[in-house]
């Protein structure tokens, strides 16, 4: 088989060099889909061992349930002295674990979680009632009027949701308006640090030097001895490690205290009939790692986006305004699940969000096996790395017409839909596909609806851009919005 080399164009070397947040929308996904589209090669070569797939042919081969793939060694290389669900490469052992949380993850429990996302939207909206200025007159808001960074804010909202679903903790972010919590070193001492920071710290300098895996844990140590911003990433990215500790010691010592709370830790503890699982602790503080982490951000970046989207598309805001309306009483703050889980165009908007942008933009990369595999009917050779980008998967014209256009209405036709579903992975497929995808659109789709219902909002100017670093994840800068009570609310 011949395959194409893809030399990187400058906009990747600057994002793996330099700056962090810049005003275009996506950069690494983006560029490598442009240069399979312009090259018009379906297969690059991005790395020694290393191959992009542009075609939805590849998705079945390399995520689909069959594949002969596993993920690939930048997830054991990363991965802490404890894999979790999310980084364990071994097959039997990922299916042991997935078994294990798969009860604590079904959508039968969304019940046991509505109430704790109806208490922590009602925690956000007191907030954003105390920043609500004066309706917008004209079209330009006045700079002192942007006092939401509606991006900060929905990144502290779904820590305390996901911690309060995983861990039945409430963080108090959301009442002091900045993500700081207490972090626990090993040997038990306490200090202050940043949750979304030191999460957004860790995957810049990691997404950027784990290219080379074998060489990685030498890189590793190379960025932590050279002075540089590398190095201070690293540092600061360790305290996520630590507020994890300090998160599943927390709900370790309660558990040991008797308390019994309905939540993800009680799962990992104890199966349904209360027997013990007896996991290791550090496999225990691994998984609430990786729930704590996948749950956070990735809801966070398709809520800001699908929100900016909406901002910028006045008349589908005002549909799905109309549609929200219609399910929910005038004097309703928090949208009942139940009430607006089957509004076609509410979902239509969220799913066209994580369609446009999605939060995981890139290729997730797979692994052949040592003897090879077909991937769209040609033979790749072993132990090669292989992916297929979810932000060019959702570009296939084929499937969508006009791929960078926000057009909620291609989802609403039920026939068109189950169509587009075919080729719509953001949550990836296969057996690693996102096992947190039913939190997600409780999480999304309660949110959007109520936040919609209760207030207006304006971006700074029409032609203002949500600034965004792709590490691994599509981490989005700030997105300072005006907000004010609708009518509706005011009553
Ligand atoms: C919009 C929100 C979300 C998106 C776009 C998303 C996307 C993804 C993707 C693409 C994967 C596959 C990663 C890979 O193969 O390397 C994944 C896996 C995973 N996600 Fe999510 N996710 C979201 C929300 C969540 C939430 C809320 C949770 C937990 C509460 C979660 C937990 C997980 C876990 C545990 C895995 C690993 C599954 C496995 O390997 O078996 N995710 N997610």
């Amino acid at each position: 088989m011949r395959v194409n080399t893809y030399i990187s164009s400058p906009p990747m070397q600057s994002l793996r060099s330099s700056q962090n947040f810049k005003s275009s929308p996506v950069v690494l996904s983006r560029d490598l889909y442009l240069a399979h589209k312009n090259t018009q090669q379906p297969i690059l070569r991005i790395g020694p061992n290393s191959l992009s797939f542009c075609d939805f042919r590849a998705v079945r081969d390399i995520y689909g349930h069959g594949t002969p793939c596993t993920k690939d060694l930048k997830e054991s290389v990363t991965a802490g002295s404890h894999c979790n669900l999310f980084d364990v490469v071994d097959k039997p052992d990922h299916a042991r674990k997935r078994k294990l949380l798969s009860a604590a993850f079904a959508i039968k429990n969304l019940e046991r979680w509505e109430y704790k996302v109806v208490f922590t939207i009602e925690r956000l909206f007191k907030a954003f009632d105390s920043l609500s200025t004066a309706p917008l007159k004209g079209q330009i808001p006045d700079q002192a009027d942007l006092t939401v960074d509606f991006c900060n804010w929905i990144n502290l909202w779904t820590i305390e949701a996901i911690n309060f679903i995983a861990l039945s903790d409430k963080m108090n972010v959301l009442d002091k308006g900045i993500d700081e919590v207490v972090a626990e070193r090993r040997d038990g001492t306490l200090y202050k640090a940043r949750y979304r920071y030191s999460l957004e710290q860790m995957v810049s300098w990691s997404s950027t030097f784990c290219w080379e895996y074998d060489l990685f844990p030498w890189v590793e140590w190379l960025v932590g001895v050279i002075p540089s911003k590398w190095k201070s990433q690293q540092r600061n990215g360790r305290a996520f490690g630590d507020i994890v500790y300090r998160q599943a010691s927390e709900r370790l010592r309660k558990y040991q205290a008797g308390e019994k709370h309905d939540d993800f830790f009680q799962s990992l503890m104890e199966d349904k009939s209360g027997n013990p699982n007896n996991l290791e602790w550090g496999e225990i503080v691994a998984e609430v790692a990786g729930i704590i982490n996948a749950g956070s951000d990735t809801t966070a970046m398709a809520l800001t986006q699908t929100l900016s989207l909406l901002i910028q598309h006045p008349q589908h805001l005002d549909t799905l305004r109309n549609e929200v309306d219609s399910a929910m009483g005038q004097d309703e703050m928090v949208a009942a699940y139940d009430k607006v889980k089957d509004l076609p165009f509410l979902r239509a908007c969220v799913d066209e969000g994580l369609r446009l942008m999605p939060p995981t933009a890139a290729g997730l990369p797979r692994r052949t096996p040592p003897q090879g595999a077909q991937i769209m009917g040609e033979w790749i050779a072993g132990d090669t790395s292989v992916n297929m980008s979810i932000y060019a998967c959702h570009r296939d014209e084929s499937y969508f017409p006009d791929p960078e256009i926000f057009n909620p209405e291609r989802w609403i036709n039920p026939e068109a839909r189950r169509r587009l579903e075919s080729a719509f992975i953001p949550f990836s497929a296969g057996a690693r596909s996102c096992l947190g995808r039913n939190i997600t659109y409780l999480e999304q789709i309660m949110l959007l609806a109520s936040l919609v219902h209760r207030y207006e909002f304006a971006l700074a100017s029409p032609d203002w851009q949500l600034p965004r670093m792709e590490a691994f994840n599509m981490v989005c800068g700030s997105m300072p919005i005006k907000i004010w009570k609708r009518e509706i609310a005011q009553s």
